[in-house]
């Protein structure tokens, strides 16, 4: 446990789980890069450590943490292929929290940029110019890995998710799924169903998290091989 003494109150941050950090409210991860956050959030220093806040309303990991996660899938030693990293605001949390290497697939370059910076002060962070939909792209850099994480608003997410498990022998896997993205014009809760059905084709659905009210219309599966 760390604590700080601030503006007349003591602040205390407890690992809940490993690399993740809580005050009882918000979650931190511990900040790689002194003094700068990443896409405006907090930043707390305690002691010699500095935490960033991990803040639900940016990253759909944390708001599935404030809505129930109740195993933590990443653990300190994973590897990680991360598909649909963007500018880096969840995957720059999650190198904070694995030792090991956060492979992140991208195909947007200006967003890309970004998360290139971001990678500098991060050295487990790889960011990959490439289409998930075709993991030979970047099969030459990507090793076998234990996770996959994707966070990607295509019709086709699914296939693009069991494609990637099943190419780099994931063991794990995270899927941030937005329904409407699937099919615009059928209920969401319809969809959650088909996509929970063609997952447990293939992989063991662990937990189902809705991400609301943190994003609409969005299931959080924590699935295994
Ligand atoms: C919702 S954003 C990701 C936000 C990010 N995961 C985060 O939490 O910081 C989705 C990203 O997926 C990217 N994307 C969409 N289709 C892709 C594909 N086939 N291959 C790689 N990236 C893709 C988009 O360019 C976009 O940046």
């Amino acid at each position: 446990m760390v604590q700080k003494r601030g503006r007349g109150r003591i602040m205390r941050l407890k690992e809940k789980y490993p690399g993740v950090f809580s005050d009882g409210n918000d979650y931190y991860t511990l900040n790689a890069d002194r003094g700068k956050s990443v896409y405006g959030e907090r930043i707390v220093t305690i002691g010699s450590k500095e935490y960033r806040c991990w803040e639900p309303a940016r990253s759909k990991l944390s708001a599935a943490i404030h809505r129930g996660l109740s195993k933590f899938p990443i653990k300190k030693d994973d590897r990680i292929l991360y598909l649909g990293a963007a500018s880096g605001t969840t995957a720059s949390h999650i190198s904070e929290i694995t030792k090991r290497e956060v492979f992140a697939v991208e195909f947007a370059e200006r967003p890309f940029r970004s998360l290139i910076k971001i990678s500098e002060k991060r050295e487990n962070l790889m960011p990959i110019l490439g289409n998930a939909r075709l993991p030979l792209q970047y099969r030459h850099i990507v090793p076998e890995v234990d996770l996959v994480y994707q966070d990607i608003a295509q019709r086709d997410q699914v296939d693009i998710f069991l494609k990637n498990m099943g190419f780099f022998n994931a063991e794990r896997g995270v899927l941030m799924l937005k329904a409407r993205s699937v099919d615009v014009s059928e209920k969401p809760k319809k969809v959650f169903q088909r996509v929970a059905d063609e997952l447990s084709e293939y992989t063991k659905i662990e937990q189902t998290i809705n991400l609301k009210p943190y994003e609409k219309d969005h299931m959080a599966f924590i699935v295994k091989a």
